[in-house]
């Protein structure tokens, strides 16, 4: 008996496997993790649609579909090992299947309701473990970059995300369209919590990889009466962090004089921000930035303004 992380996108484990309880700590992990399959396929006209296809866990990137054969690449070394190469093969020839049928469905209803092309349709499918190893599943439809309708779990329908006569329709064909459902259920519903033990334990050192924030500080002098004290921290992994401004040992508030920036992600999955505390020139205090991060532990990083 074997277990297949084909289960994550397809296929249900085998009824005479035994639950994965080993005691070595497959379930050392704690925390919520995410698993995401995300489609995108642009309608360019009713015979050209483009289709791309990503996996994610968590942050890191598993692997994607290439948009012109719709075979899967794989990102990560420890990704397609999980698998017999048979099992890759069904996958891959259900998810063919699945587009087919996807791009016939969209451009019917398309045509029934006078959509103009182009347009884009999302899908998002995935689920979510919890340290309590139950799982929750979702689905979601995007239009054009909004949010169409989304799948309730529990009672298998489809909920409308906005209120028009395309996403009624939609909805419509959807409810009676039980092969997606069934699919979702099937994959995400049952299998989620083996697959993502697995998963976890396979990608266990991409999740649990950390990488040291690197703090610079810099000022720039706006106007003659004001100071900007700027904290440049990047190449950080894993995302949550924290970083403050100190005037005479005491962390600054959130305040007018306090701007933090969104954390934006590098090109190799580190993470970066800046924060900025507005002060006046020479007014007598000491300023640092303090990070703290999980690479870091316990410590913290301490980065005096000097002049
Ligand atoms: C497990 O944890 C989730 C998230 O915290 C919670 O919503 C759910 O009710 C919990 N389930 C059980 C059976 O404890
Ligand atoms: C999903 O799983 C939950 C918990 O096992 C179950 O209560 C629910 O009915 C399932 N939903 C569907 C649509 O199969
Ligand atoms: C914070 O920074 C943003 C982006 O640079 C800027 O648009 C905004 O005005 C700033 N807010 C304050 C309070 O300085």
């Amino acid at each position: 008996c074997q277990h297949h992380a084909a289960s994550l996108l397809l296929l249900p484990p085998p009824p005479s496997c035994p639950t994965l309880t080993s005691p070595g700590g497959l379930l050392s992990h704690v925390g919520t993790f995410t698993i995401r399959l995300l489609q995108t396929s642009t309608f360019q006209n009713t015979s050209f649609v483009e289709t791309e296809g990503l996996g994610l866990l968590e942050d890191i990137e598993l692997g994607s579909l290439d948009k012109h054969t719709w075979t899967i690449r794989f990102y990560q070394p420890w990704v397609r090992p999980s698998l017999p190469r048979s099992d890759w093969d069904t996958i891959e020839n259900m998810i063919k299947i699945y587009l087919q049928q996807f791009s016939h469905l969209i451009n019917e209803g398309a045509m029934q309701k006078d959509v103009p092309y182009p347009f884009v349709a999302q899908c998002m499918v995935g689920c979510e473990l919890y340290p309590n190893r139950t799982a929750q599943s979702f689905a979601y439809v995007g239009y054009n970059g909004q949010d169409f309708l989304s799948f309730n779990m529990d009672n298998a329908t489809w909920v409308l995300s906005q209120d028009t006569s395309l996403s009624r329709y939609v909805q419509a064909i959807l409810q009676n369209y039980t092969a997606f459902s069934e699919l979702v259920e099937v994959l995400f519903n049952d299998t989620c919590v083996d697959d993502m033990e697995l998963l976890l334990r396979n990608g266990k050192a991409a999740l649990e990889r950390q990488e040291l924030p690197v703090a610079t500080v810099f000022a720039r002098t706006p106007r003659p009466d004001q100071l900007l004290l700027i904290c440049h921290v990047t190449g950080f992994y894993p995302r949550p962090i924290s970083v403050a401004w100190l005037q005479d040992g005491q962390e600054v508030p959130p305040g007018p004089a306090l701007n933090t920036s969104a954390i934006l992600p590098n090109a190799d999955l580190t993470y970066q921000l800046r924060i900025t505390l507005a002060v006046a020139p020479h007014d007598g205090h000491s300023y640092a930035c303090r990070v703290r991060h999980r690479s870091l532990g316990t410590g913290s990083l301490l980065i005096p303004w000097g002049r």
